[in-house]
């Protein structure tokens, strides 16, 4: 694997799945893997669980982290190609991104929507210009559209948690929207539902008000419904997230009826177990009484980044060590 940023770039799914797995059972087995290689993770904005997990996953194939809040601490960089820099801008990725090349053998890079225009923010002309100019493997640790580490974790998750049914049928998966007091990129509606569409192996549902309607580039091949009751009636796995419009782009368009998924709504499911990425806004987007119960997965999901993430690092070392 040359680059890490679409489900369509792992070549076998179920077998990525099954080495993070295997790294979970034994963190160590590759210790030596990244032995004097040197892992570069850049951070455009806020980050907890993907900065912490991604150093700790590196460590354990013995490979050196070096982390760069470039937002915070860096030269504001330029991405506009022909810009003239007579502004805010100090350096361009042109310039920046060979130089981290030299510096590292794998490269991780987070960044952020503006929300503010749709194509610019498609195009991932970031994650585009550093995976074009670094000359070295890059990891997506979330881009303007998708969190592909996030997903990953989701999927092993999901595995580890498979309920008892008969061998031919598949897991009840749904993605619901829910509310939120600010308008959040799509990133992880998206990434989860191109890795579930990639991986194949769920009947997967998404539930959102009128309005908030994805990029139908990611969710064909899901059942797309408006009723959160009715979607999630024997679910398996119900995803909560919040996302911005995508047409109406990076608005909050008004919605009819209760989104917050609580008990209640939960006795529809077949005893779903509840997901979210993490972090969540408690008693906005999903209720105390759900993160708090037995169903709830969230702290195991975001223990899960590790292993995501350790057995993505893995398969570019050796990528790159053949
Ligand atoms: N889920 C996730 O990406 O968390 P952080 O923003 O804390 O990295």
């Amino acid at each position: 694997m040359k680059q890490f940023f679409y489900a369509q770039d792992v070549q076998d799914i179920p077998s990525l799945i099954q080495s993070a797995l295997d790294y979970k059972a034994s963190p160590w087995k590759d210790e030596t893997l990244g032995k004097h290689k040197k892992l570069g993770c850049l951070f455009m904005n806020p980050s907890m669980r993907t900065r912490l997990s991604t150093q700790v996953a590196a460590q354990q194939l013995g490979m050196e982290t070096v982390v760069f809040n470039v937002g915070n601490e860096g030269w504001a960089l330029e991405f506009a190609d022909g810009a003239i820099m007579n502004g805010t801008t100090v350096e361009h990725v042109k310039d920046a991104a060979p130089i981290m090349g030299n510096y590292f053998d794998l490269l991780a890079v987070r960044t952020f929507p503006g929300l503010k225009d749709r194509e610019a923010d498609y195009s991932e002309h970031i994650m585009h210009q550093f995976i074009k100019y670094a000359g070295i493997p890059v990891i997506s640790l979330e881009s303007a559209t998708l969190h592909p580490l996030q997903s990953l974790a989701d999927l092993i998750t999901i595995q580890e948690n498979m309920p008892q049914k008969p061998v031919a049928s598949k897991p009840k998966i749904v993605l619901s929207w829910a509310p939120h007091v600010k308008p959040l990129p799509q990133c992880v509606a998206n990434s989860f539902a191109q890795w579930v569409n990639a991986w194949g192996a769920a009947d997967f549902v998404i539930a959102h008000p009128k309005g908030y309607e994805l990029d139908p580039s990611f969710t064909q091949g899901a059942t797309i419904m408006h009723d959160q009751d009715a979607a999630i009636k024997d679910a398996d796995f119900i995803y909560i997230k919040n996302w911005s419009a995508y047409q109406d782009y990076g608005t909050m368009p008004a919605y009819d009826g209760e989104w917050m998924l609580n008990n209640k709504k939960m006795q529809l499911t077949n005893q779903a177990k509840a997901m979210h990425c993490l972090p969540v806004r408690r008693n906005v987007e999903l209720s105390d009484e759900i993160l708090d119960s037995t169903n709830s997965l969230v702290i195991k999901q975001a223990a899960n980044r590790v292993w995501a993430a350790q057995s993505v690092i893995a398969s570019m070392l050796k990528a790159t060590n053949t």
